[in-house]
C-alpha cells in the first residue's frame, strides 16, 4: 500500500514512479529508521495512542525487520518501496497486520528523514574518530621510531632548514587531530532530535519529545519544527569537515609520492600498497597515494553539490532535500574506506633515514643559524642576514657549503665571526637552537610526541561507545 494514494485518481507515470524513489540509496538508513521508529512507538504508547499490546507487537515487528535485513541481503531488493520509511511501514504491516499502520500516527516522513540523517552522521562521526585515532597513533609511532634523524624542511619547495623527521611527521598529526576536533564540534551541534516536529508545524498528538530525544541519545529536542524538518546544516558541516580532511589526506599523499621519487629517495613505497605497470617492467607506482589524492576532488565536489542543493530553498521541507543523501553517503563511504588504508600504508612504509639525513648536508640550511650566531654577538639581524647572504654567494661561486669556508673568508663578510662558528654550523647545533615550544629541537620534539600521545588517548576517551 502506498503512503499517500487517497487523493489521487490516476496512477503515477511508471517512469516517474521509478525515478523519484530513494530506497535504492536510503536503505542504508534502515537501522536508524528502526531506532527512531521504536522511540516514536514508545512515545505513542505513553500518549495513550497505542496500547501496551500494540506497542509490544510493533517492537517485535521492527526487531524482526532489523534482524532480517542483517541476515538476508535480498530482503532489501524491494521494487515497490518508495523510500526507507515506506519500506518499514510495508514490512511491518506484512508482519503484524493492521497495527503496523498505527506506527505512523502523529508523525511525518519529514521529521523521520531529518532524524535518520542525524543518527547516520552521528554514527559515522563516531566510527571516523576511531579510525582517525588509529591513523594519528600510527604516525606518532613512526615519529618516535625516527629518533633524532633529520631531513630538510622545505618552503617554496626549496630546502629551508633542517628538522627532525619526527617533527615533519608530527605536522600531519596536527592536521588530522584538527580534523577530529572539527568532527567532534559538528557532533555537538547535530545532536538534537527532530522527532515530534511533524511535517512542519509540530506533532498533533501529545507525544513526549524530551523522552524521544533521550531515548535516541540526543541532548535535547530541536527548538523549531519548521527549521527542524528542513535543516541539513549538519550534513553540510560534516561534508565540509571531511573536505578539509580530504585536502589533508591529499597533501599527505602528494608529499609521500614526491618523496618516493628517485629524485628525493626518502620513502620506499610498500609493495602491499603499490602496483606495477603492464608495460614498463621496472615500475612500482604509488597507486594508493594517487587514489587518495584523487578522491579529494570527489569529496570537495560533493560539498559543493550539497551547498548548491540547499541554496535558495524556501522553508520548509522540499523534495530537493532528498538529493542531499547520495553525496553524503558517498563522502562518508569514501573517507571510511581511506582512513584504514592510509593507516596501513603508514605502518608499512619504509623511510630512507640515511638519505634524509644526508640531504641536510647541502643547500645552506644552516645559513639562518649562521646569522643567529652573529645576532647573538650583538650584530643587527638585517646586517647579519646580509653578511651571511654574501657568504652563501661565495659558496655558490666556489661550489662549497658554509662550513667548508675558511674562518678568514667568514670574517671577510663580517668581523664578528670567530672560530666558534664551525660548531654552530653543525647539524646538531642547528637543530638544537630551535628550542621553543613547537620547534624542532630534539627535546621539544620528544615533548611534542608525549603531548600527541595524550591527545590521542583523550580522543579515544571521547569517542562514543557504540562506534
Ligand atoms: N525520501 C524523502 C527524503 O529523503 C523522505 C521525506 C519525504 N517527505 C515528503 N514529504 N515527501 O527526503
Amino acid at each position: 500500500m502506498k503512503m499517500w494514494s487517497g487523493r489521487f485518481q490516476q496512477p503515477l507515470d511508471p517512469a516517474f514512479e521509478l525515478w523519484q524513489r530513494s530506497f535504492p540509496f536510503d536503505h542504508r538508513l534502515l537501522p536508524f529508521e528502526l531506532e527512531a521508529s521504536l522511540a516514536h512507538a514508545r512515545a505513542l504508547e505513553h500518549a495513550g495512542v497505542l496500547s501496551s499490546e500494540e506497542l509490544a507487537e510493533i517492537v517485535r515487528g521492527l526487531e524482526q525487520i532489523g534482524a532480517r535485513a542483517q541476515s538476508d541481503p535480498t530482503f532489501l531488493n524491494d521494487d515497490e518501496a518508495e523510500d526507507v520509511h515506506h519500506f518499514v511501514e510495508k514490512e511491518l504491516a506484512a508482519l503484524i497486520g493492521a497495527t503496523g499502520y498505527k506506527l505512523h500516527s502523529g508523525r511525518s516522513r519529514n521529521e523521520q528523514i531529518a532524524t535518520d540523517l542525524r543518527l547516520y552522521v552521528r554514527s559515522t562521526i563516531d566510527q571516523l574518530q576511531v579510525l582517525l585515532a588509529d591513523l594519528v597513533e600510527t604516525i606518532v609511532g613512526r615519529a618516535e621510531k625516527a629518533g633524532t634523524v633529520a631531513m630538510p624542511a622545505y618552503t617554496h619547495a626549496q630546502r629551508a632548514e633542517p628538522v627532525l623527521v619526527a617533527h615533519w611527521l608530527l605536522a600531519y598529526v596536527e592536521m588530522f587531530l584538527r580534523d577530529a576536533d572539527r568532527l567532534a564540534d559538528c557532533r555537538v551541534r547535530l545532536n538534537v532530535c527532530p522527532l515530534g516536529s511533524g511535517a512542519v508545524s509540530g506533532a498533533t498528538l501529545a507525544i513526549d519529545r524530551g523522552a524521544m530525544a533521550a531515548d535516541l541519545g540526543f541532548d535535547a529536542p530541536t527548538a523549531n519544527s519548521i527549521d527542524a524538518t528542513n535543516d541539513r546544516d549538519f550534513v553540510l558541516e560534516f561534508v565540509q569537515a571531511l573536505s578539509v580532511m580530504s585536502v589533508h589526506l591529499s597533501r599527505w599523499a602528494e608529499e609521500m609520492i614526491l618523496f618516493s621519487t628517485q629524485e628525493y629517495g626518502f620513502v620506499v613505497l610498500p609493495e602491499a600498497y603499490s602496483t606495477g605497470s603492464s608495460a614498463m617492467p621496472q615500475k612500482k607506482n604509488a597507486d594508493l597515494l594517487e587514489l587518495i589524492r584523487g578522491k579529494a576532488g570527489r569529496v570537495i565536489g560533493a560539498a559543493t553539490t550539497l551547498l548548491m542543493t540547499v541554496k535558495g530553498l524556501p522553508l520548509a521541507y522540499n523534495k530537493d532535500l532528498q538529493e542531499t543523501q547520495e553525496p553524503l553517503f558517498d563522502v562518508a563511504q569514501t573517507i571510511l574506506a581511506i582512513l584504514p588504508l592510509a593507516t596501513g600504508w603508514m605502518r608499512a612504509v619504509e623511510f630512507h633515514l640515511a638519505q634524509m639525513q644526508a640531504a641536510t648536508e647541502s643547500g645552506f640550511m644552516n645559513a639562518w643559524a649562521a646569522a643567529t650566531y652573529l645576532v647573538e654577538r650583538g650584530v643587527a639581524s638585517r646586517q647579519a642576514h646580509e653578511a651571511v647572504g654574501k657568504a652563501v654567494r661565495l659558496c655558490v661561486e666556489r661550489g662549497c657549503e658554509l662550513q667548508e669556508l675558511r674562518l678568514n673568508d667568514l670574517q671577510g663578510v663580517h668581523g664578528a665571526f670567530d672560530s666558534g662558528i664551525f660548531a654552530a654550523l653543525r647539524l646538531e647545533s642547528v637543530l638544537a637552537i630551535h628550542d621553543v615550544d613547537g620547534g624542532t629541537a630534539p627535546k621539544r620534539v620528544k615533548q611534542a610526541i608525549q603531548r600527541a600521545e595524550q591527545r590521542i588517548a583523550h580522543l579515544r576517551g571521547e569517542v562514543h561507545a557504540d562506534a
